[in-house]
């Protein structure tokens, strides 16, 4: 039974863990941490997870529709490292001392977020590449970021998951340029779900700084290594180019060129972002539902992993 530190000994130990935090010493799951450090990770990280997993439902939808056997196995190959993704941050959310199951129920119970991008809906093969291009690639924006915060488990499931995902913003990509290449028909088919995909894709990066309750304990714990808007402005410097490239048009009529690598963007629509963080987007219902289902019909599978482990000790 471990005894509860005393004020003065809480202190030293405040001391020590914010030297940790500015001499860029990453924390461990066996370091002393505050407990509002500890929470915040927990909400982070297996809302994180829960993005990761709930995010191959939109693109699952298509693997038996795919184009081309080529197309079909770099989405299967895609959907599957998602799988994996989901994993190394639920075993990163698992070192802060709250089970897999506790987040699972949290996120059943709709208690816990993902993200609000999964909850529209993959209309077609373009809509396949217009995830892969704009929300992988503001994944990567935002992961590269993060492979820098302070919690180590965190960090280094960042490391890792980055490796992948610039394949998974280049098929995107891929689609889109094969597309433009393509039909009349083909080509506003791309130009239609990048004006579907685009707002909802500058909305993963959360509210603006000054809207944004967590991001100053974020940025003080160094969790966030970057804010919501800046991270939010490297994305759209860098992917408005890639889309005129390609000849697709960003469907902003206020987006102007500020300088050689910068643009001014229109008003997000807040509450469209509100609605849909709130239960209230066109697929939160369908994800949810088909998440407690797939969860309640792979019982079985951890059943039979449990226990082939018990057979092993
Ligand atoms: N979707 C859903 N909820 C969001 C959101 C979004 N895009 N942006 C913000 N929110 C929620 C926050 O969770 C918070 O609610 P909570 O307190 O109930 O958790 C509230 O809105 C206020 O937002 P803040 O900006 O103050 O919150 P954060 O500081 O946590 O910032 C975040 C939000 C930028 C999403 C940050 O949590 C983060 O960087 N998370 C890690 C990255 C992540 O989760 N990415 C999800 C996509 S994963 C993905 O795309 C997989 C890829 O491979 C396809």
């Amino acid at each position: 039974m471990t005894t509860k530190p005393e004020p003065v000994q809480i202190a030293q130990l405040l001391a020590e863990f914010e030297e940790k935090i500015n001499a860029e010493i990453k924390i461990e799951p066996s370091d002393w941490m505050p407990d509002a450090y500890r929470q915040h990770l927990i909400r982070q990280i297996s809302q994180h997870a829960h993005s990761e997993v709930i995010g191959m439902q939109p693109e699952g939808n298509w693997i038996s529709r795919a184009p081309s056997l080529r197309s079909k196995k770099i989405l299967l190959a895609k959907i599957q490292d998602e799988g994996g993704h989901g994993l190394y941050l639920y075993s990163a959310a698992e070192t802060l001392g709250v089970s897999r199951e506790q987040y699972i129920e949290w996120l059943h119970q709709g208690k816990a977020k993902y993200a609000s991008v999964f909850n529209y809906p993959a209309l077609n093969w373009a809509d396949i590449g217009a995830i892969g291009w704009l929300v992988d690639g503001a994944a990567i924006v935002n992961q590269v970021s993060l492979q820098r915060t302070s919690y180590g488990p965190y960090s280094r499931a960042m490391v890792r998951i980055c490796k992948e995902e610039s394949f998974h913003q280049r098929q995107g990509y891929e689609i889109m340029w094969r597309m433009m290449q393509g039909t009349k028909d083909q080509q506003m088919m791309a130009q239609d779900a990048i004006d579907r995909w685009w707002w909802p894709a500058l909305m993963m990066f959360g509210p603006h700084d000054s809207d944004s309750p967590r991001t100053s304990n974020a940025m003080r714990w160094k969790i966030k290594r970057e804010t919501n808007d800046v991270l939010r402005e490297k994305f759209i410097n860098k992917t408005v180019p890639q889309a005129e490239l390609i000849g697709l048009k960003i469907p902003d009529p206020n987006l102007k060129k500020i300088s050689d690598e910068h643009y001014a963007h229109g008003d997000i629509n807040w509450e469209e972002f509100n609605q849909v963080i709130n239960g209230n987007g066109p697929c939160n219902q369908e994800r949810l539902e088909h998440h407690i289902r797939a969860h309640r019909e792979g019982e079985w599978v951890r059943e039979a992993a449990f226990h082939s482990d018990l057979r092993k000790q």
